[in-house]
C-alpha cells in the first residue's frame, strides 16, 4: 500500500490540535441530512445545483462566480495546474509565496512546474508588502496570499491586497486564501468585482467542521475561473458533501457557538503564554503561533506522549522554536493548558 507523503500522521487517539480542525465536528444537522438521503442518490453521480445556489448565497456572490471543489486543497492544485503552464521562451512561471505559510502552496507549485519565489517574513510576521512588490517580475503567474495567515495568524491589510492586485503583471492571478476568514470576520469578497485578477479560496473544513467531507470553493470572475475549472475533475465534490453543505450553512447557532469558543480559547492560550513566559502572536484564525524556544521539539513530544498533538514548525526557516496550536472548543484548550503546565513542571530548564 502506498502512503501519500504529504498526508500528516493519522493521530486519532487523542486531542488533535495540530491541523486547525473543528474537534467538535460538524453541526448535528449535517449527519441528519446525510442519513435522510435517498439510497439511489449514492448510485448516481452528484447533482450540484442546490449546493451551488445555497453556497453562493452564503458567500453573497452569483453562482457563476463560484467553483466548488473537493476541499480548498483541490482548488489550489487546480489553480496551480491552470496557471503554471510553461511560458514561451522557456522561462519558468513564477509563484510568489510569502512564508511561513500553508506548506501545500510550495508543493503544488512544484507539481505544476512553477518556480517558488519565496518572500521572507518580517521579524514580527506583519505582512511584507514591499518585499512582495519587489518580487514581482513579468514571469509572475501567481501571488499566493493567506488572510489570516497560517501559521502566524497575521492579517493582510485590505489596502495591501488592493496594491498587489493593481501592480501584479498582466496575466498573473492574485490568490487570496480565506480558509480562516470566518474566524477573523473579515473578507475581500465584496471587492472582487473591482479586482478581476483576484481569486478567493474558502473552505468549509474549519469553521463548519466539514474537513472529512472535503468541500471548499474558489470565487472569482468567470473568465478567470474557467481555466481552473477545466483543471478540476468533473465530479470531484461527492454527494455527501453536496447534502452536508446546505445543512451546515443553515445551522448558524452552531457556527456562532464555535466562533465564540475559538475567541475564548485564544484568550486562554494568550494568558497561559503570558504566565509561562512564551512569546505568541495574536491570531485572526482558530490557532495561535507560539514561540516555545529551543525546547519546542521536546515539549511537542512530551505533549504527544499525553496524546495532545500540536504542530511543530520549529525547524522551518524563520520559525525557530515556534509551534502552532489549534484554538477551538474551550474544554480542549483547558486540557492543553493543563498538560502544558504538567509538562513544564516535569521538563525543567
Ligand atoms: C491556509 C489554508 N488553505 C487551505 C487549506 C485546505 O483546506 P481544505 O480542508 O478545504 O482542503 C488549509 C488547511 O489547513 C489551510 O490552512
Amino acid at each position: 500500500m502506498s502512503v501519500n507523503p504529504l498526508r500528516p500522521a493519522e493521530l486519532f487517539d487523542g486531542l488533535r490540535l495540530h491541523q486547525n480542525e473543528n474537534t467538535g465536528g460538524c453541526s448535528p444537522r449535517v449527519l441528519d441530512a446525510i442519513s435522510r438521503m435517498a439510497r439511489e442518490r449514492v448510485g448516481f453521480y452528484p447533482a450540484y445545483a442546490e449546493m451551488e445556489r445555497v453556497g453562493a448565497a452564503y458567500l453573497g456572490v452569483p453562482t457563476e462566480r463560484v467553483a466548488f471543489t473537493n476541499g480548498l486543497d483541490e482548488g489550489i492544485m487546480a489553480l496551480c495546474v491552470a496557471s503554471l503552464r510553461s511560458t514561451p521562451g522557456g522561462v519558468a512561471p513564477e509563484v510568489i509565496i510569502p512564508e511561513p505559510t500553508f506548506e501545500i502552496y510550495r508543493l503544488d507549485t512544484d507539481v505544476a512546474g512553477g518556480k517558488v519565489v519565496r518572500v521572507a517574513p518580517r521579524p514580527d510576521y506583519s505582512f511584507p508588502l514591499p518585499a512582495i512588490l519587489a518580487a514581482m517580475t513579468p514571469a509572475t503567474r501567481l501571488v499566493l496570499l493567506t488572510n489570516p495567515n497560517n501559521p502566524t495568524g497575521q492579517l493582510v491589510p485590505k489596502e495591501d491586497i488592493r496594491t498587489i492586485a493593481r501592480q501584479a503583471p498582466a496575466g498573473a492571478t492574485v490568490f487570496l486564501d480565506e480558509a480562516y476568514a470566518d474566524f477573523a470576520r473579515e473578507t475581500f469578497l465584496a471587492e472582487l468585482e473591482s479586482f478581476p485578477n483576484v481569486i478567493i479560496g474558502r473552505t468549509f473544513s474549519k469553521a463548519f467542521g466539514l474537513a472529512g467531507l472535503r468541500i471548499g470553493c474558489l470565487i472569482g470572475a468567470p473568465d478567470r475561473l474557467a481555466p481552473v475549472i477545466r483543471a478540476l475533475p468533473v465530479f470531484s465534490v461527492n454527494v455527501c458533501a453536496t447534502v452536508a453543505l446546505p445543512a451546515a450553512l443553515a445551522d448558524r447557532a452552531y457556527l456562532e457557538d464555535y466562533l465564540r469558543q475559538v475567541d475564548e480559547s485564544k484568550q486562554l492560550i494568550y494568558s497561559a503564554c503570558d504566565r509561562l513566559g512564551f512569546k505568541y502572536w495574536k491570531s485572526g484564525g482558530n490557532f495561535v503561533f507560539v514561540k516555545l524556544g529551543d525546547r519546542a521539539a521536546e515539549l511537542v513530544g512530551a505533549l504527544a506522549a499525553r496524546h495532545i498533538y500540536v504542530k511543530d514548525r520549529s525547524r522551518e526557516a524563520d520559525c525557530a522554536g515556534c509551534v502552532r496550536i489549534s484554538a477551538g472548543w474551550v474544554a480542549d484548550t483547558q486540557a492543553l493548558v493543563t498538560a502544558l503546565d504538567e509538562v513544564l513542571c516535569q521538563v525543567p530548564r
